[in-house]
């Protein structure tokens, strides 16, 4: 069985004070949580650290990671300089930097490789848009986006990180998965990933709110959550981590 987590992507809200803020909110909330990792800008980081230096079940990780390890690339950021700072995850293949950046699934595994070679465990986000689901293609996109990743780094490497599945069309719009719909699409990553996939972390993430969330989780295959918008206050994050542990 997979162990219950939740993640916030804090995407590019606020300013080293608020990251703080939300950082040491989170720290003194008391409860019983799952495992809980939070993705502050890149210049927020060390802010965060700072104020999660005692809260042990909290980890950081970075929304992005060059797929270079070092070298004359201007304005990006390696894995080595992400461990150096007190990053222990990192995001690859959001589906805003597949759009907005032209990301391609290839370059995604060339990332993901590259958090491997630095330490980093990759959440691998993987989901269709709205058209491909209209034309009944999402388990075949899901599919091509993991396999270009298992082709270049191998089964058990992706087995070993933790996978997203975050519907494009459910990002950022208020509009959510229905239970059904993420879990058969939950299961098939897991049949994907084979026997060394039962212990892998599969998260859903697309407009997960304190409402949404206990129906969600109910879900045999969702281990847990990428959380966006709703990450940004801890009262509903930690309001989102208290239903996992409930539901699991
Ligand atoms: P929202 O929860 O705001 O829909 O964002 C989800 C997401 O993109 C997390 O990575």
């Amino acid at each position: 069985m997979a162990k219950p987590l939740l993640a916030g992507n804090w995407k590019m809200h606020g300013t080293a004070k608020t990251a703080a803020k939300l950082a040491a909110d989170l720290a003194n909330s008391s409860g019983d949580y799952p495992e809980l990792i939070v993705f502050p800008p890149y210049v927020c980081i060390p802010a965060v650290v700072t104020e999660l230096l005692a809260a042990k079940n909290i980890a950081i990780g970075a929304q992005n990671i060059s797929h270079h390890s070092e070298g004359a690339y201007t304005g990006e950021i390696s894995g080595k300089m992400l461990t150096d700072i007190g990053c222990s995850h990192v995001l690859v293949g959001h589906s805003e930097r597949r759009t907005n950046c032209s990301e391609s699934n290839e370059l995604v595994a060339e990332k993901f490789a590259a958090a491997k070679r630095s330490g980093l465990v990759p959440i691998l986000c993987v989901g269709e848009t709205f058209e491909q689901r209209q034309q009944g293609q999402e388990l075949q996109v899901i599919k091509s986006q993991l396999d270009a990743v298992v082709d270049l780094v191998g089964l058990e490497t992706v087995c070993d990180a933790i996978v997203a599945y975050e519907p494009v069309w459910a990002v950022g719009t208020g509009e959510t998965a229905t239970p059904e719909q993420a879990q058969q699409v939950h299961s098939f990553i897991r049949a994907e990933l084979g026997s060394g996939g039962t212990d892998t972390q599969i998260l859903y993430g697309g407009s997960i709110n304190a409402d949404n969330a206990a129906a969600l989780f109910a879900q045999p295959d969702l281990d847990g959550g990428l959380v966006g918008g709703a990450s940004l206050e801890a009262e509903h994050f930690i309001n989102i981590a208290q239903q996992i542990v409930e539901q699991k």
